[in-house]
This record gives structure tokens, sequence and C-alpha cells, in this order.
């Protein structure tokens, strides 16, 4: 099977990259595998897929992909329209595939795909795999929280459910280009609600239901839906989360600012709650069981262009205000619907399982949109990944003999910290290739996740990509080439990544930097909803030129790109991106808190962890109690996932003259590391490190 290394792996692949052309200007280098001699100082990092994997890959060998790649950059136009045309277009584009501004030099910037095709992305996932004659094949799989419970529609089933929602929306008036709010936990009704919304051209902004009332309301007032959709509950793990109460209080925030929504329509989820016990506000107020079923189960699709938009969804930034990233609809399907079929190896026969929330870009992109544009068939699990033990996955794995595992390496990490043996009691034959998705994977983690889980015989995807690049940009094509536990490897076809150094000038060969990305893919976002100046600036102006990805890379000397966290104020806390503003911003709005300032610090399960420094106002005491207080306050203010886990007292913050916090002193302090602390003597007050220092386990 797998093997580490073995002579034959090694040498197929020398052989298939020897009679490259060199010299091949931007295209990925492979060097390790080009040059033989360069493998034996490597060897121990590369991990060959086995003979009988390559053999039955989408992508055999790393010269196929040289080719696609090389013509992928060569000729975006003829590349991407070669496989757009699989897809059912009403009319197609005109005669310019791409045009784009991505250099801010130049003026304003903009990315359009496939403009003037007019398409659906609901009917290329749905009704194309029903009228191929996939209609009986099995679309979602659906596990409960609880053992026993579980469901399951085919395309054809799904189709109908789809129709009958998307009946309802534009019976209330929805119309294309309008706004629908969705905050709903794993349900089959949460991806059935998203292709409602794109069959009938309307908006969706899916806000994750981890996501508290006020941060919920904010994400109502920027977008303005007509309709919000939602449950009454939801249980997760043994706990009962009454979602709607949540809602309520989110719509009448939004109403007390002037947005009121006509309707929430509110499904019952009687695994959790039952109606009866609902909180209720008739008139605006309607369970989806009562109307949604009265409706037909065929509905007319709304016809678009490529380039309308398709849904919003918000994410954290650098300052407080959530950004409400902007994808529109044929560039993103195309984009989609092939990242997932290569970077996974996709066969008609697989079963795949990707552990993310709808509620993130993963959801969309890998749930919903990727698989079923090519007619797959998903399992999605309504609760936590280690309900009621640390065996469930793989109870699941089992279950449904899942093929292709797609999760975070937070969870790869918790999962391996309770032990081979909850691994082990299960078969997980049906596995093939795994995925990683959210932070960089460290070698351990991937080498438990590869030999424990896989064993040593499923390639790992660790698939590199952001809510704005809408699907992946480095990833492995499992079968194509060796790995390194680690790396997410090489770029993806049409991606053109750049490392530039501080001050934007592009580095070549071996070498670390900012990560960048020259010209336009086809899933790339369009801007910020509202606000196409922030989207200039947070990611075009830093580095003009290129899009700036606010990640850290390095390329090592065989051209593999190896990810190094955020260079921004973001942090990246069990793979859930948060703006230490965001929390700042929660935390400072308790009346006792003066001042905040967050940074992230390692962490061994989540990745990173939150560390907050709060100076309190005047003669306020430090107390656990009030510790507790300002942790529930960001709880209730941003959601349960970016509760601080350290509050470090701090009367006062190191700040320059200027007044700037700085956080690479703190970010030094949280982490222990105080013989690095480097130059204080700018500091408008040097003595507030020491300090802080004292009170560091108080
Ligand atoms: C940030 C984007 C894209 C889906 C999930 C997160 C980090 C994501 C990887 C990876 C190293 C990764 C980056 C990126 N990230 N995947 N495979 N290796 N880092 O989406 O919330 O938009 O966060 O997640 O820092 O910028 P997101």
């Amino acid at each position: 099977n797998c093997s580490l290394n073995t002579t034959t792996n090694h040498l197929r692949h020398v052989e298939s990259m020897a009679v490259l052309p060199s010299g091949a200007g931007k295209i990925p280098r492979l060097n390790a595998v080009i040059l033989g001699e360069a493998l034996a100082s490597e060897e121990d990092d590369l991990v060959f897929p086995s003979d009988d994997f390559a053999r039955q890959a989408l992508l055999p060998s790393a010269q196929k992909y040289l080719e696609m790649y090389k013509r992928s950059v060569e000729d975006p136009a003829g590349f991407w329209s070669d496989i757009a045309s699989q897809f059912l277009w009403k009319s197609k584009w005109g005669d310019t595939v791409c045009s784009e501004n991505f250099d801010i030099r130049n003026g304003n910037v903009y990315v359009q795909w496939f403009k003037g095709g007019i398409t659906n992305i609901c009917y290329n996932c749905l009704d194309r795999n029903v009228d191929s004659g996939n209609g009986d094949k099995i679309a979602f799989h659906w596990e409960g929280n609880e053992r026993g419970f579980h469901d399951s529609l085919t395309y054809t089933q799904l189709l109908s459910q789809v129709c009958q929602v998307a009946n309802y929306l534009r019976d209330i008036g929805v119309k294309k280009g309008d706004a629908v709010v969705i905050y709903l936990p794993m349900l089959m009704e949460l991806p059935i609600a998203m292709l409602a919304c794109a069959r009938i051209g309307a908006v969706h902004s899916v806000v994750f239901a981890g996501f508290s009332a006020d941060s919920l309301a904010q994400r109502i007032m920027d977008c303005k839906p007509k309709v919000v959709l939602t449950c009454n509950a939801v249980k997760r793990g043994s706990k009962v989360i009454h979602l709607k109460d949540i809602v309520d209080a989110a719509l009448s925030e939004s109403a007390k600012n002037g947005i009121s929504v006509d309707a929430c329509l509110t499904y019952e989820n009687r695994s959790a709650m039952m109606r009866e016990t609902t909180k209720w506000q008739d008139g605006r107020d309607i369970w989806w069981q009562d109307v949604v079923p009265t409706y037909s189960t065929i509905c007319e699709v709304e016809w678009v262009d490529a380039e309308d938009p398709l849904f919003l969804l918000y994410t954290s930034g650098s300052t407080g205000k959530p950004k409400g990233v902007l994808h529109t609809t044929g560039g993103y399907m195309v984009y989609t619907a092939t990242t997932f079929k290569y970077a996974f190896d996709y066969k008609p026969s697989d079963i795949y399982w990707c552990t993310a929330d709808c509620g993130w870009i993963t959801g969309h992109s890998y749930v919903t949109y990727g698989p079923l544009l090519n007619g797959a068939t998903v399992v999605i699990y309504e609760g936590a990944p280690n309900y009621p033990d640390p065996g469930r996955c793989w109870d699941i794995v089992d279950k449904f003999k899942v093929t292709i595992f797609y999760t975070a390496p937070t969870l790869v990490r918790s999962l391996m910290r309770d032990g081979d043996a909850y691994v082990t009691r299960y078969s997980r034959k049906s596995l093939r290739v795994l995925g990683s998705v959210g932070e960089p994977i460290n070698p351990s983690a991937w080498r438990w996740f590869f030999n424990v889980v896989g064993d040593s015989r499923c390639p790992i995807s660790d698939t590199w990509w952001q809510t704005e690049t809408g699907g992946f940009m480095i990833a492995p094509l499992p079968g194509a080439w060796p790995q390194k536990p680690g790396s997410a490897t090489f770029p993806f076809f049409g991606v053109q990544p750049v490392i530039v150094d501080e001050k934007g000038v592009e580095i070549e060969g071996e070498c670390s930097g900012y990560l960048c990305v020259k010209s336009s893919w086809p899933g790339t976002f369009r801007t910020l909803y509202g606000d196409h100046e922030r989207y200039e600036t947070t990611y075009f102006k830093p580095f003009p030129g290129y899009y700036f990805s606010g990640d850290g890379c390095s390329r090592d000397k065989d051209g593999y790109y190896w990810l190094t966290g955020r260079v921004d104020d973001v942090i990246n806390v069990s793979g859930h991106r948060i703006g230490t503003a965001e929390v700042e911003s929660a935390l400072v709005s308790h009346p006792q808190c003066a001042e905040a300032a967050v940074v992230g610090v390692e962490h061994e399960v989540k990745g990173q962890g939150i560390y907050a420094f709060v100076t309190l106002v005047d003669g306020i005491p430090y107390s656990e109690e009030l510790r507790r207080n300002l942790i529930t306050t960001v709880r209730n203010q941003i959601g349960p996932f970016a509760a601080p886990d350290r509050i470090h007292w701090a009367p006062g913050l190191p700040k320059t003259r200027s007044g700037k916090i700085m956080r690479r002193i703190l970010r030094k302090i949280a982490s222990r590391q105080l013989d690095e602390l480097g130059d204080t003597s700018t500091l408008a007050d040097p003595g507030v490190v020491d300090q802080l220092i004292a009170l560091a386990d108080c």
C-alpha cells in the first residue's frame, strides 16, 4: 500500500518528472522530484502515493499536472471555458471569458468571469444530475447528534424539497437580488435553504449558528434581508441551544435600528424542542413544516448572469466590523466543482464527508456546491465530532462507508490526544482520501492522521484557501506528487502564488515572506458588500499589483509552499477566523473595562488561543467574578467560540509615544518568551512591561 519512500515510487516519480522542460518560468518547481539527488537529503520528508492510488488517480503524475497547470496560466480563458462548457448554460458567455484589473495602480479593482453567460447553480447542482439519470443517487446522508437518528435524500427528493422552499420564498415576495439570512444548524434544511435561494436568484447570507444575537443582528442590519430562516433549537453534544431565542433577540435589536424582516421561517427541530414551548411572534413567525410542504415540488429557475451575486458570507478582518465577502455565480460554480474534483480525486462511487458547518465558507464550497455540482453523495453530521465519545467520527465513517474525509487540524489534534484506541476499534477501510483545512497542520498531527486514521494508505489533501478565494488555492493533487507533512504543496490550476518581501517585491526560489496572488481565478470574491473601498484597501493596496492573502508563507528549495499563519490582526482559533479588534471591542463594552488588547497564543488543540490584556476602569479591583463576566461578555457579543482563554490584568498597555499598542511585546509576554521582548525603549512608558510581567500569573 502507501509506503513512505519506496524505491519504486521514488524512481517512477523521478522518471515522470525528468522529461519536463527546464526553465518553465513561473511554473511550479518540483525540483526534489526532478533532481534525483535532492531526494537523498529530503527523503524523510516525502510521502509518496501508492502505485495503486496513483494508477487510478484523475491526475496520475506530476507531469500531467504541470501540463495542465501550464495551460491554465498561459491560456486561462481556454482552460476555464473548456471546463465551464461541461455545465448547463442557458446561453454562453461573450467573447471575453475573464476581464479584470488586479492592479490597484491601474484604477479600481474588478474581476469578471463568464460575463454574459446565463446559468443557475442550483440547476447545475440538482436538475442536471437528475436529468442525467442520477435522480435516485443519494445526495445527502444526514446523521443526527444522537446515535440512531439519521435520514437521507436522493437527488430527486432534494430537488423537490428545494423547489418547495424556493416557491415559498417567491410567494412571500423574495426576488432576484434580495438577501435572505439563514441561521440554521447542520440539518439538511440548511443546504436546502441555500439552494432554494440560488434557485430564485436570491442572495443567501448564512450566519453560523454559533454566533450570538448581537453578531446576527449586525449581519441582518448590514444586508437587510426580507426573511430569516432558522429553527427552534438544536442539540449539540448533550446541550440544547435555543436558536429561536437568539434570532428573536437579534430581530428586536435590528428592528430598534429601523431594519425589520417580514418573516421568520422556523423549522421545528423535534429532536431538540417541540413547538409548544417555542416563543412565538404571530404575524412574523411561521413554522416551516406548516407551509413549505404545501408548495409545489416544481419551481422554475431564475436564470442569472454569471456575475450576478450568489451569496454573502461575513468574515473577520483586522478591524471590528465583519466584512461581507461577496461571491458571484458562474466563476464560483466552475471553480468549486473543479477544485473539489481534483483535490479529492473524486469518483462517482465516493462517499464524501466534510465536518465543516455550512456557516463557514468550507460548508458553502465543499459541503454544498462543489460536491453537488459533481453529483456526489455527501454526509452531513449535526452534532459534535466527539459526542458521545471520541470514536464518533469513525463510527460515522464505517456506517456510511465514507471514502473521502475532510476536516480541520484542531479536530485531528484533539482526537489524537484522546488516543488511538478510539480510532482503531473501527474499520475505516472505506477511506481512501483525507483532507485538512483551516490552519497549517503540524507535521506530528499530519503523521497521526496519515498513519493512524488512514492506516498509511490515504493521501492527505491539505488545502490552503480562504473565504475570499471561494475555493482551494494551494493543495495537493493526491496521486500526482509526493507530499511533505505540513506543506500544502503546489498551486491549483490557474492560481499564481507570489511571495513578496515587506516592500512588495516578489522573491524567487527558496524564500519566505507574504503570500500574494497574481491575477484572478474564477472563484475570486468580487467585493466586500457595500464597501468596495475596503475591499481595495485591505486586499489590493498593501502590495500593489497583487491580491494580499494576509498569510505568511515560505517556499522550500523544491518549490513546496508552507503556510505559516496570519500576519495581520486576525487569529485562527480552531480554524475559526477571529479579528482581535472584534474581541477587544466586545471587552471594552463592559462598563468596568477601560482598555483591552488581544493577541493569539499557541494552543495545543485549537492552534491558537485568545489571550486578552485588560485594563480596568480606575479603582475597580481585579476579581475572578469580573474575569468571568468579561469572558461572558465576549461570548454574548460574538459567540462562544470567541471566548478568551486567558485574561491578563494590565495596569497599562505598552504603547509607542504616538499611542499605538505594541502587540509584538504583548505576544512575547503572552507566550512567556520574556527574554525575547526586544527593544522596549521606544515605549512611552517602558515600566509597563515589568508591571505586566509581574501580573502574568495572577
Ligand atoms: C485563513 C482563512 C478556507 C476555509 C477555512 C478558513 C488559514 C486555511 C489553511 C491551510 C494553512 C490555512 C489561513 C487563511 N488557513 N486553510 N490548509 N493551511 N492555513 O477560512 O475563515 O476565511 O480563514 O485560514 O490563515 O488565511 P477563513
